[in-house]
């Protein structure tokens, strides 16, 4: 049997937390990290709040990430962060093509493509966000879509050493309380799997694929012990220390079981 690749838990605190709440947030994280060894911990507040969070997890395992960035490194893009800024901000990682992005925003697979190499170019490591809708995934598109979007970034994965992180978080399980079943998630994370090897096999073996969609305490265990299943992006539950170390501890458990 292949080894369990080293967990990721990423919290993507979304619209909450951007001041010191989220410096509070971030406390409570980094006292969890200790009893966490096992668990790499991310922690991606609202811009406003980054550079102090940053400042709090500095000297601790807990990294911090952006939510998003533009891939210009600077010029007249009013209300944009580029990546020189997020790393100046103590930011390692960068969440992108988050799919509330993709349908508030309009951002498309080029533009979330041209982001992930921007990312990687500038040394930051970018969770790449993937997912189909409740209506692709019920005319069997999933796949499909999942495909498409990988697709669009994989030359920009395969063309760096950075090692990245891909998220699959089907669209339908944000925020809803529904979430994938293991198997169905083990399906998609596989299909991800055998596209990345298809490019290299070290692109495979080095990218962790999280789950994320309404990953909470009472199902972590479950979704995580798929093999192809690297760790979770994780919303509403990361908005709270406990259940948040509790989704870490789930797979810290299965990663040294
Ligand atoms: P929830 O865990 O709140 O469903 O959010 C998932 C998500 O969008 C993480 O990026």
């Amino acid at each position: 049997m292949t080894p369990r690749r080293r967990p990721l838990v990423a919290g993507n605190w979304k619209m909450h937390h951007g001041g010191s709440t989220g410096v509070e947030l971030a406390t409570e994280v980094v006292r969890l990290a200790p009893s966490l060894l096992h668990v790499d911990l991310v922690i991606a507040p609202p811009f406003t709040a980054l550079a102090a969070c940053a400042h709090e997890c500095d000297g601790s395992r807990v990294e911090v990430a952006g939510q998003n960035m533009h891939p210009k490194d600077s010029g007249a893009f009013t209300g944009e962060v580029s990546p020189r800024m997020l790393l100046d901000a103590g930011c390692t990682w960068v969440i992108l093509g988050h799919s509330e992005r993709r349908q508030h925003f309009g951002e498309s697979d080029a533009f979330v493509a041209e982001k992930i190499a921007a990312a990687l170019a500038a040394g930051l490591r970018p969770i790449a966000c993937v997912g189909e809708t409740l209506a692709e995934r019920e005319a069997g598109r999933t796949l499909a879509v999942v495909e498409r979007q990988v697709r669009a970034f994989l030359p920009a994965l395969a063309a760096s050493s950075r090692p990245a992180a891909i998220a699959y978080e089907p669209v339908w399980a944000i925020g809803t309380g529904k979430n994938a079943g293991p198997a169905e998630a083990q399906e998609v994370h596989a299909a991800i799997r055998a596209w990345l090897q298809a490019a290299s096999m070290e692109l495979a073996s080095d990218t962790r694929i999280l789950y994320g969609g309404s990953v909470k305490l009472d199902n972590a265990r479950d979704l995580l012990a798929s093999p192809d299943v690297d760790g979770a992006l994780v919303g509403g539950a990361s908005l709270d220390a406990a259940s948040f170390g509790g989704i870490a501890r789930a797979a810290e458990a299965l990663s040294t079981s």
